[in-house]
């Protein structure tokens, strides 16, 4: 059977780093059909929508979306609807894909990028798992409007809207009770149930959830204090489930105590497994076209979609035990390059890993 892969390459660093990634995939002699579309700025640029009707039809048609990243400063003043952060906001609505998965590995030949001490973050291998549709990213209503009671009455004011609906909890929590499952059966909740009322139904439906699996230990800590324990002992956490928005965060914060974005990937999957897979990072515009980006993160997440989109668990294997070789010879991107190691482009660890995989 033929698998439909959209490959989405979006702004900056986007283009050069998902070349590589579609280069690995399509080494692999699997029946892949790899289709491109234009997203984000580079779509509003060429189709003056960030999320173009057809870019969107290819992603509701495909089995996985290899996606770059998105956005530009010079798209800052745009409308909200035209930025290009909408984009990637549409696609995970429009194609429900709830369960994001950020992977925070700290990989040993990496040590010492980490701005923590060695013995904080050796072996450091997290995974948090965000809820991705739902919270105060999208509740309604929100926008500008009049102060109608109160001191600040006649004023105008910003607002948004928390919430969470029992079935967006309860199927959040499965993935991740059963992500669990595979690793330490530990598993910790994050919310701010001592403030928020969104947070408390939050945690008392994960309480309910938990009754599903015995073997899976329940731990619930407030986001302040996750934000804090994170920095002060990470490897105390193994599986994270949290909302969208603290997810957002705290996943940035975790993924930078490896001391290496350029390296994890991520998953974004719906009910069906379908899934859209990018890198953690952004589209850091001021190193795009140099070919000096790291294709790490982007080739490890075509690593996912083999494992979670396409049922190729041996295939994805394939490619992370290809990584791991290519930074055993030492060669580095400038974003994790040191002393004694090799300096290689985005295309010669393209280039590499392609060997690897032989
Ligand atoms: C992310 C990004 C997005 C988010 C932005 C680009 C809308 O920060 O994927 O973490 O906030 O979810
Ligand atoms: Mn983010």
């Amino acid at each position: 059977m033929t698998h439909k892969i959209a490959v989405l390459p979006g702004d900056g660093i986007g283009p050069e780093i998902t070349e590589q990634a579609a280069r690995v995939l399509g080494a692999l002699g699997l029946d892949l059909a790899m289709e491109t579309a234009p997203v984000g700025g580079a779509a509003y640029d060429a189709h003056g929508h960030p999320l173009p009707a057809a870019t969107l039809d290819l992603a509701k048609n495909s089995s996985a979306i290899l996606f770059g990243a998105v956005g530009d400063w010079k798209y800052d003043s745009l409308p909200r609807q035209f930025r290009p952060e909408q984009a990637i906001l549409g696609l995970r609505k429009a194609l429900g894909l709830f369960a994001n998965l950020r992977p925070a590995i700290l990989y040993p030949q990496l040590a010492n990028a980490s701005s923590l001490k060695p013995e904080v973050v050796s072996g450091l291998d997290i995974l948090i798992v965000r809820e991705l549709t739902g919270d105060i990213y999208f509740g309604q209503p929100r926008g500008v409007r009049e102060v109608e009671e109160g001191s600040f009455k006649g004023e105008k004011q910003g607002f948004d809207t928390m919430h969470y609906a029992e079935s967006e909890v309860r199927r959040i929590g499965h993935v991740a009770f059963q992500a669990a499952q595979k690793r330490s059966k530990r598993l910790c909740s994050v919310d701010k149930a001592n403030v928020l009322e969104t947070s408390q139904f939050w945690r008392d439906i994960m309480v309910d959830v938990a009754r599903e699996y015995p073997d899976v230990e329940l731990s619930h800590m407030y986001v302040d204090n996750a934000a804090m324990q994170l920095v002060r002992a990470p490897k105390e956490f193994d599986v994270i489930v949290t909302g969208n928005l603290f997810g957002d965060i705290l996943s940035d914060e975790a993924a930078m105590l490896t001391g290496s974005i350029g390296m994890l990937p991520s998953a974004s999957l719906n009910a069906s497994n379908q899934g859209l897979y990018e890198p953690s990072h952004g589209s850091a515009p001021d190193i795009a076209g140099k070919n000096i980006a790291n294709p790490l993160a982007t080739i490890l997440s075509a690593a996912m979609l083999l494992r979670y989109s396409l049922n190729e668990a041996a295939q994805a294997d394939r490619i992370e035990r290809a990584v791991q070789a290519v930074l055993e010879q030492g060669l580095r991107t400038a974003d994790i390059h040191e002393a004694g190691t090799e300096k290689v482009s985005t295309s010669q660890m393209g280039d590499a890993v392609l060997k690897a995989l032989k």
